[in-house]
């Protein structure tokens, strides 16, 4: 008989997929992982881990590709650096190299052929077991002033099942994203999602709102994704699977959406993650005055068509 007892376990653990080859953003990742590409001065994935931690979700696993040594060591000690940065009395470096490294000691699972990113969730499941989970993706960067995992945790809390963020986008961008069929409930930014199509065709879109990269899903998922065949690009895709617990009370579903209309930057995109180093380094207290100042010649000389060798 269905049942709605959600699951009340905690959400203590957050799978990471950072096993992508980055092609949009070579050459600078033929040797580097993409998630190391800084965001001003830290790496993207550091965002990530911050905004796992600011839920309280202790327990941090990252399912990693080749290449990926730079991401252990990021998050490791570095005895050598740190020792010279003592040695020169610089205390504010000092404290910047371990903040990484007292953040969280992440686990790592690779993912050994690159089947997509359901199949790379699946890569979690010996570490997760039988519990909720949050999934992050690290091209998906929100702005600590803007908490969406801590309200996604609530909800699945409150209605067992699985929950993914959603956020209305311009229509004519939804081919570029996993697709929602939504349904109103009680609370103005939770939605029951009825559907899910990967990265709809022109015309097949049952919404505007596309899924961002964060969702906190019922172990159930796993068997889904083992069902699942490959989907969009030849890929296990996770919105597939995710679509098959959209019909189930339970064992996985429902599925529920938090409607997010926080502040999202999206680091998967050349020209967005310009804009989102653009933004963060504004609104920096050490770097945000002379930038700030330096943009507005620079926008100015721009506007004014004069080359600017500024
Ligand atoms: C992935 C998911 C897609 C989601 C997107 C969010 O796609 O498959 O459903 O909308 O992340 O960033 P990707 O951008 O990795 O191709």
């Amino acid at each position: 008989m269905p049942s709605r007892t959600p699951r009340l376990r905690a959400v203590t653990k957050a799978v990471i997929p950072a096993a992508g080859l980055g092609t949009r953003f070579l050459p600078a990742t033929k040797a580097t992982p993409k998630e190391m590409l800084p965001i001003v001065d830290k790496p993207a994935i550091q965002y990530v881990v911050e905004e796992a931690r600011a839920a309280n979700l202790t327990d941090v696993l990252m399912i990693t590709g080749r290449n990926k040594r730079a991401l252990e060591d990021h998050f490791d000690r570095n005895y050598e650096l740190e020792e010279t940065l003592i040695r020169k009395g610089d205390d504010a470096r000092l404290a910047r190299v371990r903040e990484s490294s007292e953040l969280a000691s992440p686990h790592y699972v690779r993912q050994r052929d690159p089947k997509g990113l359901g199949h790379a969730v699946l890569c979690a499941e010996p570490h997760v077991g039988d519990q909720p989970f949050a999934v992050l993706l690290g091209d998906d960067l929100i702005d600590p002033r803007d908490p969406l995992l801590s309200r996604m945790i609530e909800v699945q809390e409150r209605f067992g099942g699985s929950v993914i963020a959603l956020m209305e986008v311009d229509p004519a961008q939804i081919h570029l994203y996993g697709c929602a069929a939504i349904e109103a409930t009680a609370d103005e930014d939770v939605v029951r999602v009825t559907g899910l199509v990967e990265k709809p065709e022109p015309g097949e879109a049952p919404s505007a709102y596309a899924i961002i990269g964060r969702y906190v899903l019922d172990p159930a998922v796993f068997e889904a994704i083992k069902k699942t065949p490959p989907g969009r690009g030849g890929e296990i895709q996770l919105t597939d699977a995710l679509q098959e617990l959209t019909h189930r009370e339970n064992d996985g579903g429902p599925v529920h959406g938090v409607v997010f209309t926080g502040r999202r930057y999206d680091t998967g995109d050349r020209g967005d993650y310009l804009r989102a180093i653009v933004r963060l380094a504004c609104e920096r207290d050490d770097l945000g005055p002379d930038f700030r100042a330096w943009l507005r010649d620079f926008t100015t000389a721009e506007l004014n068509g004069s080359p600017s060798d500024m």
